[in-house]
């Protein structure tokens, strides 16, 4: 069987010179990779003591929902401006070119809650140190934080310094 990185295509010189797209839909289009995917993330959190899965819209979704699923937890789900329906709390962050905003919905989080944010990918870590911000914001308490891939080239790590965080598989550039 291949390694679960043999699934990721990466494309060169995308989105723009000098940066290499490593591509998470070549990993679910194949239902060995998909299995292996969600496989090796759960190993990382199966025998963590946590409450819920928080994962950003939209490819936190993937992954989030079915470790969830498995390990029998409930999933929030982190939203771009404007489509939760009910009332939110909100976190602006740097995107690698512009800024951003995203949601969640006040009553997903208990206070005191553990929660494990699960995402496809950490760049510049943007993204989930926002994420870390609205958690603290409920009251939630970040027991640990997964991705499938790490651009160590980016050291979003260094934003996420004091959480406990693990990547499937690590890429060394950008
Ligand atoms: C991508 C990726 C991560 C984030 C990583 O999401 O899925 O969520 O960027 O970047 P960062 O570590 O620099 O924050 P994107 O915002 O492109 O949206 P998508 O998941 O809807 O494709
Ligand atoms: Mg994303």
């Amino acid at each position: 069987m291949k390694n679960l990185e043999s699934y990721v295509r990466s494309i060169p010189d995308f989105p723009e010179p000098g940066i290499i797209f490593r591509d998470v839909t070549s990993v679910l289009q194949d239902k060995d990779g998909l299995k292996m995917a969600i496989d090796s993330m759960q190993e990382l959190i199966k025998d963590l003591d946590f409450d819920v899965i928080v994962g950003p819209e939209s490819r936190g979704f993937i992954f989030g929902v079915p470790l969830a699923y498995n390990l029998n937890k409930a999933f929030i789900p982190v939203r771009k401006k404007g489509k939760l329906p009910c009332e939110t709390i909100s976190m602006d962050y740097d995107l690698e070119y512009g800024k951003a905003t995203i949601e969640v919905h006040k009553d997903a989080i208990k206070p005191g809650q553990k929660v494990v944010i699960v995402d496809d990918l950490i760049a510049t870590g943007g993204t989930i140190e926002a994420i870390t911000k609205l958690v603290e914001m409920l009251g939630g308490e970040v027991v640990k934080i997964i991705f499938l891939m790490e651009l160590k080239g980016l050291k979003g790590r260094e934003k996420l310094s004091g959480f406990d965080v693990e990547a499937v598989i690590q890429y060394e550039g950008k």
